[in-house]
């Protein structure tokens, strides 16, 4: 059997099994809870558990790329949704969505109808009875008597280009190296040893800057990579709990978001995660029961099987 696609092999398990179980719980997870229920207090031990999942998951080395914000406090909650409202008032707001903004069609019925109702986007998903933000992070683990005696443990290829970055003045700068403490200037001779056994002449400008650069792209795709991972392991381990969830990246107004959780950088992702109103569609608005908002067809996935 090669080449086959979904359609070719049966992807839906039998009644009654395991696989079922997780079966409705992946397509539970893909979809997006608009709504809460509010009046519920999600169990601590469950919190706990999705705690477990954003942070225990797998990540390329085992490095941190992320700091995690689990909030259950209401007014927190409200605020973080004001976060992710775009409105038309607040232009400055609009952090890197000066694009997306001017996507939808029906803007201009904004001011007479007010904010949401398909004019603008509005994410209540991130509503729930818990709420994750996903902070980005980089504090990567330096330890400089292992880093000269066992390249492995301390001074993985791609971290060790922030040790690189901290200390390339020194590197470069004569007047900087004058200037250095010794405990600078014993960092910066550590950094550079390393970086003679990896063969980069950081004499060279363009060689240092051509190897920053690549480092930091690696960097970036793992961050992004261990990031995606993490929403996924929560997504399931939520659905799987029985609760609804839904993420979000449309965050307007980042820094009222990184002020109220006290964040030193970028958020990257919010996801809401909580229980479903009985009886409600899962995209009836949370704030507005004559809101129902639309639904996006998975686009299907090309499979390739080898066998
Ligand atoms: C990483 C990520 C970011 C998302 N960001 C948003 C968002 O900012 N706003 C939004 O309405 N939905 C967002 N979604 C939800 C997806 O668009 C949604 O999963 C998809 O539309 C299918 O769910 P549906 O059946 O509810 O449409 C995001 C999903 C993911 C995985």
């Amino acid at each position: 059997m090669a080449n086959n696609t979904a359609e070719a092999l049966n992807l839906r398990p039998k009644k009654d099994t395991k696989n079922m179980e997780l079966f409705k719980a992946i397509h539970r997870a893909q979809h997006v809870q608009r709504n809460f229920d509010l009046n519920k207090k999600m169990p601590e031990q469950d919190i706990s558990t999705i705690v477990t999942a954003a942070t225990q998951c797998t990540s390329k080395q085992n490095v941190a790329h992320y700091k995690l914000h689990a909030i259950t406090n209401r007014e927190i909650i409200e605020e973080i949704y004001d976060c992710t409202t775009c409105t038309p008032e607040h232009p400055e707001e609009a952090q890197g969505q000066k694009y997306a903004r001017n996507y939808y069609p029906n803007k201009g019925a904004v001011k007479k109808k007010g904010y949401g109702k398909g004019n603008y986007p509005e994410n209540p998903q991130v509503l729930g009875n818990l709420v994750l933000v996903f902070e980005r992070y980089e504090k990567f683990y330096f330890n400089p008597k292992k880093f000269t005696n066992k390249m492995g443990d301390a001074a993985n290829p791609q971290t060790f280009v922030t040790q690189v970055e901290e200390v390339r003045e020194l590197l470069e700068d004569a007047s900087a190296w004058d200037a250095a403490t010794a405990k600078q200037k014993d960092r910066t001779m550590l950094v550079a040893e390393v970086l003679d056994r990896m063969d980069v002449d950081y004499h060279d400008k363009d060689e240092l800057d051509d190897y920053i650069n690549e480092m930091r792209r690696t960097l970036a795709q793992d961050s992004f990579t261990a990031l995606g991972i993490a929403a996924g392991t929560v997504n399931l381990t939520a659905s799987q709990l029985g609760y609804g969830t839904g993420c979000s990246t449309c965050i307007m107004n980042r820094p009222k978001l990184k002020k109220l959780l006290g964040m030193k950088r970028d958020p990257l992702l919010i996801m809401g995660i909580g229980f479903k109103q009985e009886g409600k569609n899962r995209r009836v608005h949370h704030k507005d029961d004559g809101y129902t908002f639309g639904t996006i067809k998975k686009q299907p996935i090309e499979i390739s099987y080898i066998n």
